[in-house]
């Protein structure tokens, strides 16, 4: 498809690319941005390693074509960490319950759950153990670490709560 202007916000700065509207958000992140944090998987919209938030909503990227996010809010795990940075801390606060849990065993599910949690916690500051079942069911981990990763962000909810304001 031809190209075209695609001018949106990412990681909460105005962006403006050129680019082909049907090449997947997924892409776009990677290969014109170098946002390689966003992780490629199933590429059909199975596993979830791809999550970023979209308007404050995580989808999974790789389904979003390119074109859709005109004049949209992206954010990936690169802007969470950023703003983690921003406040003094090592990086966000769900980034550091997965550290401190063992949330983390190869990784690669790791940002796609991070973001999937993140979007949860802004919409439910105190979720139960199900909303966060609910909330991750579509970030397949082959590692199997479900259990760490509840904890995980459980904690996460706890220490954004209590350092209300700051985040
Ligand atoms: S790569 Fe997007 S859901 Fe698997
Ligand atoms: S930690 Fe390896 S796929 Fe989740």
């Amino acid at each position: 498809m031809k190209e075209q202007v695609i001018s949106f916000e990412l990681n909460r700065e105005k962006v403006e690319i050129c680019a082909d509207p049907a090449l997947s958000l997924l892409r776009l992140l990677r290969s014109r941005f170098n946002l390689i944090g966003t992780k490629e998987g199933c590429g059909r919209g199975d596993c979830g390693v791809c999550t970023v938030l979209l308007d404050g909503r995580a989808v999974n990227s790789c389904l979003i074509p390119a074109g859709k996010v005109e004049g949209r809010k992206v954010l990936t795990i690169e802007g969470l960490t950023r703003e983690g940075l921003k406040k003094g801390a090592k990086v966000h606060p769900v980034q550091q319950a997965f550290i401190d849990k063992g949330a983390i065993q190869c990784g690669f599910c790791t940002p796609g759950m991070i973001m999937s949690a993140y979007a949860l916690l802004r919409d439910k500051p105190f979720p139960s153990p199900e909303e966060v079942r609910e909330a991750i069911s579509g970030n397949l981990c082959r590692c199997s670490g479900y259990k760490q990763i509840e904890e995980a962000i459980l904690e996460a909810a706890k220490a954004i709560t209590e350092q209300e304001g700051k985040w």
